[in-house]
């Protein structure tokens, strides 16, 4: 997974590469270069290490020239070096490529290009794409690179620049993403939107096997066939600032703040007035379709998966059908149990997911009605799905995924009270409570982020130890999984989350003097037993901080701590006690000195296997 950029126009390239990769960092961040055509030579630099590294590189020796591609990296083929990094060129230096995938086949094509007498430099596959193009170029570039998309099978998102034809750049895409800023008079390549914001709102989103060949004045689209394309022009409607930190130290605050926005917009226009239905103009399913639904799947990887596992409650306590919850790279290979009677839900922030959007490739072809609930408009996932419910929760730039995730659960109530409608397995009382829940949670989430100071003192306090075990029951214990992920995944503490029942079967032996317990109890059918658990772990000195709805005096008499969230309905619980797990993640992050936007080995969106 990477990000690519390209310019072409009347400007100098470099600056617009560098402010466009650093707007990509997080689709990768191990190492970054740029290729820019000076009007004689292309010359290109490239470097392992952050974006800042290239940078200076650049301020001591500046590349000058009106069209240029450029790229930030996350190793796949070849470990994070300089060689490796992206631009890749042919033997002559004369063609220049930036890649976001995986070419499966480069092996093959790599030994066949040696034996032809060419020299590689780096480990990639990529670079085989380069030397393709100076093997096939007989003084027409784009029919050198459509010869270049017959050989390479695989995933990708490519731009191509040469010497030879400096007027222009040419792109294409296969599973992953793409999009085309059209300017006046210059044009803009990216992986994505926050790259090309500040510079322009149209866009072409290209779609798999479409090829551009993209001047300063012109953008001219063919699909595999080389039958002309009549792209639509679609017209990014957020602002400027949605993408950028808007004076939260990070990413990651700055998106936690903005959940209660997420939320009502996700909801937005998909309540009744009165409380009496869920509205989804996206699906307009009917009471025969969702009565053949014998079985659902859902399909995800990391805090999708568990927003799956509490769509899986929902769905089986609303609408009474079984659920099944996988993840992506598991579900695949286990040859599923799916047929028309299935449908197979892929929860995927990003859209781009590989194993997500692989794995609903394979439910489609098993027959199986799919669903996407992603937050990207136009992704792969959305794109491949029958059927798509868009989380609006705007771009997640910080790896750790926040509102993504709430967004999600709200989306998995809504799609519950929807299939239950249409089941009449929900009675007309249940749903107007439920829906009246849902209109809340902006507001009570506002009102649980104005004093985050407790929180805060947690997570100093608490932030060194080396272990943090997360218990609870029923959709407590699916959120206990999301808690522990975020502290993991940001702070490098070891972090567990227990079903609360099953942590005396073993590893109860962990829990000694000091370890910190963070122990969810807002679910009342099933609050005695946490309680109990809680009193197994405080008679091993646990140190436990419990999470439960406010007005619980009961809790407070077996734990050291406790946060409070507002009173709501059990179902909707989840959305609400996520938070403060997330702030203390994030508290505990920042108290550590973590990267906490960038975290160490991961990258937001994950398009490789
Ligand atoms: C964790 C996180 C990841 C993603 C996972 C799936 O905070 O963000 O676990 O949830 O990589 O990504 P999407 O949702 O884009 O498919």
């Amino acid at each position: 997974m990477c990000g690519i950029v390209g310019y072409i126009g009347p400007e100098q390239a470099s600056p617009f590469l560098i402010e466009g990769l650093s707007k990509l960092e997080y689709r990768g961040y191990d190492s970054a270069g740029i290729a820019v055509f000076d009007g004689n030579e292309v010359h290109n630099k490239k470097s392992v290490g952050r974006l800042g590294i290239l940078k200076k590189k650049l301020e001591q020796s500046p590349l000058e020239g009106h069209i240029g591609i450029g790229h930030t990296r996350w190793a796949t083929h070849g470990r994070p070096s300089d060689v490796n990094s992206h631009p890749h060129t042919d033997c002559t230096g004369n063609f220049v490529v930036v890649h976001n995938g995986i070419i499966e086949n480069y092996m093959h094509l790599k030994e066949r290009l040696i034996s032809k007498g060419h020299v590689f430099t780096s480990e990639t596959d990529s670079e085989v794409v380069a030397h393709l193009v100076e093997e096939y170029y007989e003084g027409d570039f784009e029919a050198a690179v459509k010869k270049v998309l017959s050989e390479i099978t695989g995933s990708y998102a490519l731009v191509f620049m040469t010497k030879h034809e400096p007027e222009k750049l040419i792109c294409t895409k296969q599973d992953n993403p793409l999009v085309i800023g059209l300017g006046q008079g210059e044009n803009f390549i990216a992986s994505d939107i926050p790259a090309i914001i500040q510079r322009t709102r149209k866009t072409y989103i290209l779609s798999d096997g479409e090829m551009a060949v993209v001047t300063k004045d012109s953008v001219w689209v063919t699909n595999r066939q080389g039958v002309p394309v009549n792209k639509k022009v679609f017209e990014v409607n957020w602002d400027a600032e949605a993408a950028e930190k808007g004076g939260y130290e990070h990413f990651m605050s700055k998106e936690i703040y903005e959940q209660p926005k997420a939320i009502r917009e996700t909801m937005s226009s998909r309540l009744a007035t009165n409380n009496s239905k869920i509205i989804f103009d996206e699906l307009k399913w009917n009471r025969e379709e969702v009565a053949a639904i014998r079985k659902v799947v859902i399909v995800a990887c990391g805090t999708a998966y568990h927003a799956g596992i509490v769509g899986k409650y929902y769905i089986e306590s609303m609408a009474r059908i079984p659920v099944e919850v996988d993840v992506a790279s598991e579900f695949r290979y286990r040859q599923p149990l799916v047929d028309e009677h299935t449908l197979a839900i892929f929860v995927s922030q990003s859209g781009e997911t590989l194993d997500t959007l692989a794995a609903m490739k394979e439910a489609k072809r098993l027959g199986a009605k799919t669903l996407a609930v992603t937050n990207v408009v136009g992704s792969s996932i959305s794109r491949e799905a029958d059927n798509t419910i868009l989380t609006w929760a705007g771009p997640e730039i910080a790896v750790a995924s926040t509102k993504a995730y709430t967004t999600q659960l709200v989306s998995m109530a809504m799609l519950s009270i929807y299939i239950a409608g249409l089941k009449g397995t929900l009675s007309e009382e249940r749903t107007h409570e439920l829906i009246a829940g849902l209109r809340n949670l902006p507001g009570q989430v506002h009102e649980m982020l104005e004093d985050v100071e407790e929180i805060k003192t947690f997570a100093q306090q608490y932030g060194f130890n080396e272990d943090v075990f997360f218990i609870g029951r029923s959709l407590d214990y699916a959120v206990a999984l999301e808690g522990s992920l975020k502290l993991k995944e940001i702070s490098y503490i070891h972090a567990e989350a227990y079903a609360a029942g099953e942590l005396k079967h073993g590893t109860l032996a962990l829990i000694i003097e000091g370890v910190p317990v963070i122990a969810l109890a807002t679910q009342h059918d099933v609050y005695e037993k946490t309680l109990s658990n809680i009193k197994e772990v405080k008679a091993r000195d646990a140190v436990v901080i419990g999470v439960a709805m406010q007005g619980d005096d009961e809790i407070k008499k077996y734990v050291d701590h406790t946060i409070f969230i507002p009173k709501v309905d059990k179902f909707l619980a989840p959305i609400l006690a996520v938070i403060p797990l997330q702030l203390l993640a994030y508290y505990a992050a920042v108290t550590r000195g973590c990267d906490v936007d960038k975290p160490r080995n991961l990258a937001k969106s994950v398009t490789v296997e």
